[in-house]
């Protein structure tokens, strides 16, 4: 399973990929505002920075929402670097932008993925990811697990190379369920992946360790 980090924020992206288990980052354009990044020269310099943290998987997402705009700015976005994925919305100009991109080798994020149809489509698409966002959906008393597990049943069934990227993941069981389902990727906040270290019962036994290797030695 791969981890991606849900953020535009460089020091916790930093902080992740120093843990040794990252493998990309997802952005929006309400993270991007979160770290006061706007107009266009700051956000392709802000896009390249974190590309010159991780080592591949920096999705970007467009703002345009028709087919044009689409294409004329995920080619500028790509040109950032290789790392770029482009990520579009799930809208009808959208698909045909998944297309366009998947015929020019160009890798696309399909966002915004509430309901198994509109994952299917992006997987005919070409789409190199989707992303099914678990938490919105909980958040209005859908299942969002329950999205996972079918999009990653009709995938499997038909053998689309598209990979399931699991948004919109709160906490470290969003997670863990995601990976149980089979999620190709969960994309989540730093306190979701150190999250998953945590555990009480190490705690205690490391500082079990700890004394009686002191009192042994007698310190
Ligand atoms: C990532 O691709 C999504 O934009 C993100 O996971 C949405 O998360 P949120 O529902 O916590 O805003």
């Amino acid at each position: 399973m791969k981890f991606f980090i849900d953020t535009a924020n460089l020091d916790e992206i930093r902080e992740a990929y120093d843990l040794g288990v990252l493998d990309g980052v997802t952005t929006n354009p309400s993270l991007m505002a979160k770290e006061g990044i706007s107009g266009d020269e700051r956000v392709k310099a802000h896009y390249k920075a974190i590309c010159d943290i991780v080592d591949d998987n920096v999705s970007a997402e467009v703002i345009a929402t028709d087919f044009e705009g689409m294409i004329r700015e995920g080619k500028e976005l790509a040109k950032i670097d290789d790392k770029i994925v482009v990520k579009i919305p799930m809208i009808k100009d959208g698909v045909k932008a998944i297309k366009k991109f998947h015929s020019e080798g160009i890798r696309t994020n399909c966002t915004l993925i509430f309901g198994p149809g509109q994952a299917l489509v992006a997987a005919k698409a070409g789409a190199t990811y989707v992303s099914p966002f678990v938490g919105r959906l909980d958040d209005i008393s859908y299942d969002g697990l329950e999205l996972i597990d079918q999009i990653v049943q009709i995938y499997q069934n038909y053998g689309y190379a598209t990979q399931v990227l699991a948004a919109s993941i709160r906490h470290t069981m969003h997670l863990i369920k995601c990976a149980e389902i089979g999620a190709d990727v969960a994309t989540c906040p730093l306190k979701v992946i150190t999250g998953l270290l945590k555990h009480p019962l190490t705690d205690s036994g490391l500082a079990t360790f700890l004394a009686d290797h002191a009192k042994a030695a007698g310190k």
